[in-house]
């Protein structure tokens, strides 16, 4: 069955520990239920270029920011592109697909490195490519999602701190300024419980289901 709700792609943001996972899990199970078939994908990939970019982000290995800014444009291609998982094949299976960061991920994170044009030159062709549907934000103070991540995690990543978030999350809506006549995105307060901020997603993008 083809429909418009069944070749969805939509994208959650977020600082670190804002709940991304959580609700896609979430949200998956529901549209699970509603009879969709569904595919769940992060950034950075588990593909080679992904795998890459974990090494760098836990500091194992040493690359200049505006390299690691190109990598990850290039991880997305190829999650874009591949042609056995990546998320345009998975789309045409007739997948609704959930992503766990995107393009507004590089402009946020490597905004703080580097100037947020040549971030957005660099993912121009992702961007012709394949725009989500909607780009689901979740927000929370950074000094929340700090403690959560520090409650659950014992090693942090290289971005991992309470003023970087705080950074970050001012990127994104700067970012989110920048595309607004282009972009669809919906902000939804992270700071409520799981099932309040399912409910806010859901009562947001609800619409795009009925065909
Ligand atoms: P992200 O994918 O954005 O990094 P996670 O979904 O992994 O965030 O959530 C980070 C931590 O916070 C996890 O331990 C998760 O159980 C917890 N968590 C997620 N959403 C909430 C919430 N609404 N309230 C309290 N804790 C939450
Ligand atoms: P992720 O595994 O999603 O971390 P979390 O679950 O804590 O949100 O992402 C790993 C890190 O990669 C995160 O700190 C953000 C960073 N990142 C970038 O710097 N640029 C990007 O384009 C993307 C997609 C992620």
């Amino acid at each position: 069955m083809t429909s418009k709700r069944n070749r969805l792609f939509i994208v959650f943001e977020g600082i670190d520990g804002s709940g991304k996972s959580t609700q896609i899990e979430r949200l998956e199970k529901r549209l699970l239920s509603m009879g969709l078939s569904v595919h769940k994908t992060f950034e950075p990939t588990h593909g080679p270029i992904g795998a890459f970019l974990r090494r760098i982000l836990s500091g194992e290995i040493r690359v200049d920011p505006n390299a690691v800014a190109h990598l990850f444009a290039a991880d997305r291609t190829e999650h874009i592109l591949n042609s056995e998982y990546g998320i345009k094949r998975k789309m045409d299976q007739g997948a609704v697909v959930l992503c766990d960061r995107y393009y507004f991920s590089s402009f946020a994170y490597h905004g703080l490195e580097m100037d947020m044009e040549r971030v957005i030159d660099l993912n121009a062709y992702n961007m012709y490519l394949l725009k989500p549907a909607v780009n689901i934000f979740i927000d929370i103070d950074p000094a929340k999602s700090f403690k959560r991540i520090e409650k659950c995690r014992k090693k942090l990543d290289l971005f991992e701190t309470e003023a970087t978030m705080k950074q970050v999350r001012n990127l994104y809506f700067k970012a989110f300024e920048r595309f607004k006549d282009q972009e669809t995105v919906v902000a939804i307060d992270g700071g409520q419980s799981e099932p309040e901020v399912e409910k806010a997603v859901w009562n947001r993008i609800q619409h795009l289901f009925n065909d």
